[in-house]
This record gives C-alpha cells, sequence and structure tokens, in this order.
C-alpha cells in the first residue's frame, strides 16, 4: 500500500513545486521546545509533511532532502549518545524509496547553504538558512488542499487507529460500569491502548456527570462519585498508527432506563445517518446545517424545547446546545489542515456567521476523512446567556435541570467520503 501512496504523495509535491517555482524541498522532523527558563522539553510532536512521506514520528532533527528527480535522502538523526534511545534500524516498506543517510549531529549534516531555489518545510525558527524559502504559502496551500485526499495507506492507518482506540473505550466502559473515577477510568483506556500520554493524539476527555458538558474538558478527577450520584460518562479519545489519528467519543448513562440514555439513543440515530450523508458533492456546510436541524427536532422530542425545528435553528437556538461544528478533517494531524480552502491556490471559504467554530466548509471529495459529531450539552454559560434574552422564552427551564447534573452528549465517528456509500471506520 505504501508504494502507491508514495507515488500519489510525490505527484502532488511535484506539482506543489512545479507551482511555487521549486527546485525541491527539505522538510525537517521537528524537535521539542523547552519550556521557558527550563531545560525540559515540551513533548516532541512531528512535522506533518514529514510523517506523510516517513513513518517515523517520533524523531527530532531528522531532514528529508526531496527533489522531484532521484531518490530522496533522509538524513535520520542517530545520535551516539547516552541519554536518550532512539531506534537505530529502519523497517517497513517505505525505506525501498529513501536513501537513508544516518547523522549524529549537526556537523554531519550537510550544509544547505548553498542550495538553490529550495523551500524548508517546518516549524517557526527552525530554518537556520538565508538562501531558503520557510514554508511558501503557494507550496503550503497546493499540498495542504490535496493533503485532504487519503490513500489507501492513510486510511488503513486511520483504521488501525481507530481498532486500537475501540480497545480503549471498551476498558474504559467497563471502567465506568464499576464505578471508578475519571483518572482510573483513563488508565484504563491508556492501559488497553498501550498508548504513552504523549504519544495520544490528544488529551483523553473523560467525564463524569456535568463535566460532559465542557467541550474539552482536560482534568480527570481522582475520586469516585457514590453509586447513586454517577449519572453519566463522556469519553473522546483516540490513538495514533504510524502518525494517523482516531478522534471517537461516546457518551453513556449510568442508568441504561433513564431518560438520558434515550436522549443518547436518539443522538447516536442521526449521528449514523448523518455519516451516511457524508458523499462525494455534498458541502459540509449543509450537513452542518442538516444536524442543527436534527439536534432541534430530539430537543423539541424531549420537551426542552419550544417551537418549529426550522425556527430554532435560525435563531441560533440549537446553537445553546450544541456550540461547536458537526466535525472535522482527519489524518495526521487531528484536526487536519486545509478544511477552510476552496481551492489549490489557498482561497479561504470562511464558516457560515451563526457557525464561526465550523472547521470544515468544503465541498467532500471522495476519500476525504472526517468526523461526524454531532452532541447535546448542558453548558450554564450558553445557558444564562440565552436566559437574559427572548430564545429563553423558548427554552423549558425545568426540563434543563433534569438534564444538567447529565452533563452532555457527544458521540463521534470516523468517516472516509465515498461516491454513495461512505465508510465509517469506528463503528466498521
Ligand atoms: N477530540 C477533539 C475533537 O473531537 O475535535
Ligand atoms: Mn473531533
Ligand atoms: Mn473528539
Amino acid at each position: 500500500m505504501y508504494h502507491n501512496h508514495y507515488k500519489y504523495v510525490s505527484q502532488i509535491i511535484n506539482q506543489g513545486l512545479e507551482k511555487a517555482k521549486l527546485g525541491g524541498v527539505l522538510i525537517y522532523s521537528g524537535h521539542a521546545q523547552n519550556y521557558f527558563l527550563d531545560d525540559m522539553p515540551y513533548a516532541f510532536a512531528c512535522n506533518p509533511h514529514f510523517k506523510w512521506l516517513v513513518p517515523i514520528t517520533e524523531t527530532p532533527h531528522c531532514i528529508i532532502h526531496y527533489k522531484p528527480e532521484g531518490k530522496p535522502k533522509l538524513y535520520l538523526y542517530q545520535p551516539r549518545d547516552y541519554w536518550h534511545s532512539l531506534p537505530k534500524t529502519v523497517e517497513g516498506q517505505w525505506a525501498q524509496y529513501f536513501e537513508i543517510i544516518p547523522v549524529a549531529n549537526k556537523e554531519e549534516v550537510p550544509d544547505f547553504s548553498d542550495l538553490k531555489n529550495h523551500a524548508w518545510i517546518g516549524q517557526e525558527g527552525s530554518c537556520e538558512y538565508d538562501n531558503l524559502k520557510h514554508n511558501p504559502r503557494t507550496y503550503m496551500d497546493y499540498v495542504h488542499w490535496h493533503r485532504a485526499v487519503k490513500t489507501d495507506y492513510e486510511i488503513d492507518n486511520i483504521r488501525q487507529a481507530n481498532k486500537l482506540a475501540l480497545r480503549g473505550h471498551k476498558a474504559a466502559l467497563r471502567s465506568f460500569k464499576k464505578g471508578f473515577s475519571e483518572f482510573e477510568t483513563h488508565l484504563a483506556y491508556m492501559l488497553a491502548t498501550q498508548h504513552n500520554e504523549y504519544q495520544l493524539p490528544y488529551g483523553n476527555i473523560v467525564a463524569q456527570n456535568e463535566n460532559g458538558a465542557v467541550l474539552h474538558y482536560q482534568h480527570t478527577q481522582r475520586f469516585r462519585h457514590k453509586p447513586e450520584d454517577l449519572k453519566s460518562f463522556l469519553i473522546d479519545a483516540g490513538c495514533q498508527v504510524n502518525g494517523y489519528a482516531s478522534d471517537i467519543t461516546r457518551t453513556y448513562a449510568y442508568d441504561e432506563s433513564s431518560e438520558f440514555a434515550h436522549m443518547i439513543a436518539a443522538v447516536d440515530k442521526m449521528q449514523v445517518k448523518m455519516g451516511q450523508q457524508a458523499v462525494v458533492g455534498a458541502s459540509y456546510i449543509d450537513l452542518h446545517a442538516q444536524a442543527h436541524l436534527m439536534i432541534a427536532n430530539i430537543l423539541i422530542d424531549f420537551d426542552i424545547v419550544a417551537g418549529s425545528a426550522e425556527k430554532a435553528v435560525e435563531t441560533g437556538l440549537t446553537n445553546v446546545f450544541l456550540p461547536h461544528g458537526l466535525g472535522h478533517f482527519l489524518g495526521l494531524q487531528v484536526h487536519d489542515i486545509g478544511g477552510h480552502q476552496s481551492d489549490e491556490e489557498g482561497n479561504i471559504l470562511s464558516p457560515p456567521e451563526l457557525h464561526p467554530f465550523l472547521r470544515l466548509t468544503r465541498t467532500l471529495q471522495e476519500n476525504n476523512v472526517l468526523t461526524i459529531e454531532p452532541g447535546i450539552y448542558f453548558i450554564d454559560m450558553l445557558l444564562e446567556k440565552s436566559k437574559a434574552t427572548k430564545q429563553g422564552d423558548f427554552i423549558n427551564w425545568l426540563r434543563i435541570e433534569d438534564f444538567k447534573p447529565y452533563g452532555g452528549i457527544r458521540i463521534e465517528d470516523n468517516i472516509v467520503v465515498k461516491a454513495e456509500s461512505p465508510i465509517n471506520l469506528t463503528r466498521g
């Protein structure tokens, strides 16, 4: 599979170079940055342009020298020191596409200051050469546009990342059912997926009860609720395989016969339907609008909102309960780049005014990979704001009190766009 992947990626890079009138690129894997006034680094995160070509994701200071002609050179950082342990051998089909040159230190990296007409692709401040164009717009926009179409190799990696994460989700559910704390549940996930914190594609969101209303809830509380106080569990957690991420959310009610459990089932049902609509030619802005209409209907069915569903969407009432976008591109980054581009030239299609947090506005293409992640949340800050306006007249405040202790619901799957039947990598 890597062979076809390489063929596609090199074709895109070649065309990007031609558009930007460049003769080649140096793609830098990156390095970890230190904390302020400290010699301790933040976790290293590999440059997505690098891991698009080379699935070495935890090694800093590597450089790919790519030119349209000949085998690209990979300067593979292998320091002779006793501080860190870095791989001494490389394995995998990908390796045959590169001339691999181990470098132990900076002095062993060639001097690139004589390179003509080249670009450096890497994090801010990493380029030490005046002769290189740093992340040139034309090249970046072209690559980012086309990177949104995934090869079979990439889809397979995202599928594996889903499989692994689902093992973690299962373990987390068992932990919740036993009444364990958020922290214990987080650890159950880590153990089941064999991931370290720095290997996760994003910090696990492990939220019980009201904490489910915090969209990117980052704490993991250490205490166990008494069984009679335990109401709900929202887990948003993924994995990485060869640098590709999964991003999955599930929500559970402790009491499986509660109204909240029925609401979860309703969101789950509409989420599956939305996933089936991620077909070639669909506008993601339209899908987002449709999702709001479906959420409005659920809110009406549960006697939380009064009036028509259309009106609830038009007036922004559904935004009180669903204040984030329906989803985003997924791949080498959790929020993969290029979601707002309208073409390969880098023109931008902004999200609608009423939905500024929508990360994906594109018309879908075959083999785009994206998330579908609708939700319903009971967020104090947004509810209070709406209570102070006419909007509040359409909310049944007694029902809000019923549901607030449960926090919120989000259901999130990873979908491959197809002409007729999109592939759900999470449920499949
Ligand atoms: N886990 C972050 C997100 O769903 O976008
Ligand atoms: Mn997501
Ligand atoms: Mn998520």
